[in-house]
């Protein structure tokens, strides 16, 4: 089965040829980084603009590079959440529109559950259904989501950030300490270039039990990044940069913050979760000194972990195609009255 996947829920225009749920034929990635990064965010009027702009000339060459023709496709899968509501519309149009002309079943994909997907993407990488129950991080710009991937192939959120997703924390940071934007390169690279231990430890962000936000989720579970940021406010108020050497020493700090926060939790959740892997996917998924930690925490519970090649960690249109490939997804007639779905949940 030939899958074109379309994906437009926030930077990234992007779109791929996928065969049979995992060989990538084509995966073309237009990102307009270069249009936020003024702004030290993702600006939704003009990523919904770019996506509009792009998304025909991305589409055409992930047919073209794939080798094969518009007529050979199967099935049309595309993002409808969750995401930003005016960028989601235009690849869920695009798609739509392209399985109708094709006359193709349309699969609309969970982001956060491709994102799952991406971990096994590689040519020699084995299938996620090997290792049901799975665990999966999911950490990105907008989420950050412990998730259990049940036997039947159905996820669950098990624990999840109750503010601030962890990209997003590194990009605040990156701001407050005139990084640049996307902030977690940026405060990687610092934290890498730091030299010696920083007399400032920042909240590890622990949850209290009668947190009204956690709802039916466990509290060792989930995480918060909002009061991590505003202690580097403060921290930064009281103690202005003083030189390059104390920058990348915060950096280095709050990069150990939230790597711990982290993995702290996947730790206690595959104490008790049984499962049989690890999977992580996301744009923070390229941190190096996360992967590092998780493949620590992967080791002491005795599971394999599978992380994406870097190309696989943040939004890209092969982890669509792929998901859909393996079953997952809305498909039939209501696949095509999918409306865009910004708070999209399986929690
Ligand atoms: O998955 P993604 O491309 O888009 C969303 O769905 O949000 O993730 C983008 C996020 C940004 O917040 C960016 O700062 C973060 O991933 N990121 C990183 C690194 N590279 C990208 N965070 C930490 N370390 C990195 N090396
Ligand atoms: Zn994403």
């Amino acid at each position: 089965m030939l899958v074109l996947g379309i994906e437009s829920s926030c930077d990234e225009t992007a779109a791929a040829l996928v065969r049979d749920g995992h060989e990538v034929l084509s995966s073309v990635i237009h990102t307009q980084i270069a249009l936020h990064a003024p702004h030290g965010g993702v600006v939704p009027e003009i990523a919904s603009r770019s996506h509009i702009e792009k998304i025909p000339s991305v589409i055409r060459r992930a047919v073209e590079e794939s080798g094969c023709a518009f007529g050979d496709i199967d099935a049309v899968a595309v993002t409808y959440g969750p995401g930003l509501a005016s960028s989601l519309l235009v690849g869920l149009s695009a798609a739509k529109g392209l399985a109708t002309a094709l006359g193709k079943p349309l699969i609309g994909i969970d982001h956060i559950e491709a994102h799952i997907q991406s971990a096994f993407l590689a040519p020699e990488s084995p299938r996620k259904e090997d290792f049901l129950p799975l665990l999966a991080l999911v950490v990105s710009g907008g989420h950050s989501a412990i998730v259990r991937v049940g036997t039947e192939g159905r996820p669950r959120v098990i624990g999840q950030t109750l503010d601030d997703a962890a990209g997003e924390a590194f990009d605040k940071a990156a701001q407050l300490l005139g990084l640049g934007y996307p902030g977690g390169p940026a405060i990687q690279k610092a934290a890498l270039a730091a030299h010696g231990e920083l007399d400032f430890e920042f909240p590890k962000g622990r949850i209290s039990r009668d947190n009204p936000a956690l709802g039916r989720l466990r509290a060792d579970l989930c995480f918060s990044f909002s009061g991590l940021k505003t202690s580097l406010r403060t921290y930064l108020q009281k103690n202005p940069v003083r030189d390059e050497e104390h920058r990348n020493r915060i950096a280095a700090a709050y990069q150990d913050a939230i790597v711990d926060a982290l993995a702290s939790r996947c730790a206690k959740a595959l104490k008790g979760g049984k499962c049989k892997g690890f999977a992580v996917g996301g744009g923070v998924s390229l941190n190096a000194a996360l992967r590092a930690r998780l493949k620590e925490v992967a080791e002491e519970a005795d599971v394999p972990i599978f992380l994406p090649e870097p190309k696989y960690c943040g939004d890209n249109a092969a982890m669509i195609a792929a998901l859909a490939g393996t079953g997952a997804g809305i498909r039939g007639k209501e696949a095509f009255l999918l409306d865009a779905t910004p708070n999209l949940t399986f929690a």
